[in-house]
């Protein structure tokens, strides 16, 4: 007599899980937990997964103040919810998930920069981690990183003064502002202060030196995402034209054209790095198809457009850092970045390093250690 085949086996017990999940036998309930030892395989295969995918060199600014405070501004918005400020137990609702996140200290413990990298990028299937919404962003990636690497030193008061700086609120009693909904201004002031003003951290790009309607179209297009950002597309995800238009305006400076004062640490003359940013700026470079950068941005050339950024006085490292991505054409914006991806195509690291000093302000040192 012939015996059944291992295929009729297979098929069998297929068939009656098949109907097991057909009937709903499995229950998916977040209160029933998982059957005895499947957490510890789940950890087991994460550990495993994400320590021999992490590949990414960490870059040498992991200890940079601003670079931490830009990374605690966006683990406030887009992680406290589930992982809670350093020094807290997490809230009974997050707590209630299956797996539970845990508290911040013991989700960045035994993991390296690179692993740490790979899991605030990429996320964790079927946990509820979430990717970073951004994935052209690497740079905001390493910003919570490093983060994340400061938080065993940091107690609870000296994470509070990280992401509220002192917010006056006495900005929510001006006039014309009742327009524009309180909690929402007090969210953009905690990166931007009241005013869009200079914290002199260098974390965060000035606003009170751009033009409203430069700034509107920005806040449009980070809702819209032709401007990719994991920090600042979740803050005007849910607001509308009218919304922007009064944040814009705001925060914004009509002046921006005429009176913008040139905040700029006074250059270096007279070295080459200066010559070659004034060559850049004042004429472009034919040879190496880099057009003049006042040719759009002040000071000189007309005709200008209120949607041309100013850029003096803006931080240096926020200058590179947008460079870098029009370079690589991850920037995007308005309907005019595609001029400025062009303008910046071809531009060297050394040409980048040198726009930046010469239109950027460096960091006030006392403003970063007092934020520490
Ligand atoms: C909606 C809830 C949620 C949000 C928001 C969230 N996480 Fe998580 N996270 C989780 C859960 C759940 C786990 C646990 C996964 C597991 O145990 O396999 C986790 C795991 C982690 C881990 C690995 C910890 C470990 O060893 O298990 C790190 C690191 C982490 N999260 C950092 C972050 C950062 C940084 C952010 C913000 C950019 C963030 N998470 C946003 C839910 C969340
Ligand atoms: C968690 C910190 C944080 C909060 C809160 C925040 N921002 Fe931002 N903002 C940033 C960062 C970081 C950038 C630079 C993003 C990038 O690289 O594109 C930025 C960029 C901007 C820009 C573009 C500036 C430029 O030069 O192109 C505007 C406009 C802006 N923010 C307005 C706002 C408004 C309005 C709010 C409130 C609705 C807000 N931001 C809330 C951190 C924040
Ligand atoms: C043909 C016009 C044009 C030229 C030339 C040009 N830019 Fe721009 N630039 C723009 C426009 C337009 C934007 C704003 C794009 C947007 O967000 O919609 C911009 C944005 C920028 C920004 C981002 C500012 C911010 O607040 O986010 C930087 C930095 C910048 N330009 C630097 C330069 C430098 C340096 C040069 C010279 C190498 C240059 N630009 C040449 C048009 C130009």
């Amino acid at each position: 007599m012939k015996r059944p085949g291992l295929r009729w086996i297979l098929l069998l017990v297929a068939g009656l899980w098949g109907l097991f999940l057909l009937v709903g036998g499995y229950n998916i309930s977040a209160t029933s937990g998982h059957f005895h030892g499947v957490p510890e395989v789940l950890e087991f295969t994460m550990r495993n997964s994400v320590h021999w995918r992490a590949s990414e060199e960490p870059p040498g600014n992991l200890g940079d103040p601003a670079l931490i405070r830009r990374g605690a501004g966006a683990f406030e918005d887009g992680c406290r919810l589930c992982h809670a400020m350093p020094g807290h137990a997490i809230n009974p609702i997050s707590a209630a998930m299956v797996p539970p996140p845990p508290p911040i200290e013991d989700a960045i413990r035994d993991w390296t920069a690179s692993e740490l990298f790979l899991l605030v990028r990429d996320g964790i299937k079927m946990t509820g981690m979430p990717a970073w919404p951004a994935p052209e962003r690497d740079d905001e990636v390493w910003a919570v990183v490093a983060f994340l690497l400061a938080v065993p030193e940091l107690e609870t008061r000296d994470y509070e003064r990280l992401v509220r700086p002192e917010i006056n609120r006495g900005v929510l009693d001006e006039p014309g502002l009742s327009a524009i909904r309180s909690d929402i201004l007090v969210r953009c002031s905690a990166c931007h202060g009241n005013h869009g003003e200079d914290t002199g951290q260098g974390a965060f790009p000035l606003l009170n030196m751009l033009h409203p309607d430069y700034l509107e179209a920005s806040l449009l297009a980070y809702r819209d995402g032709t401007r990719p950002s994991g920090i600042m597309a979740p803050q005007v995800a849910n607001l509308g034209n009218r919304e922007l238009r009064l944040l814009a305006e705001h925060f914004g400076n009509t002046l921006a054209a005429t009176a913008t004062p040139d905040t700029r640490d006074p250059p270096d003359a007279g070295n080459d790095e200066y010559h070659r940013a004034r060559q850049l700026v004042e004429t472009g470079d034919a040879k190496q198809r880099i057009p003049a950068c006042s040719a759009c941005h002040h000071p000189a050339g007309y005709p200008q457009s209120d949607r041309f950024p100013h850029l003096e006085g803006q931080p240096r490292a926020y200058i590179r850092q947008q460079l870098e991505l029009f370079r690589a054409g991850h920037r995007g914006g308005s309907a005019f970045a595609p001029l400025m991806t062009l303008a910046a195509k071809y531009l060297s690291d050394d040409d980048i390093e040198a726009l930046a000093r010469y239109y950027g302000k460096a960091p006030d040192p006392a403003a970063s250690a007092s934020s520490r």
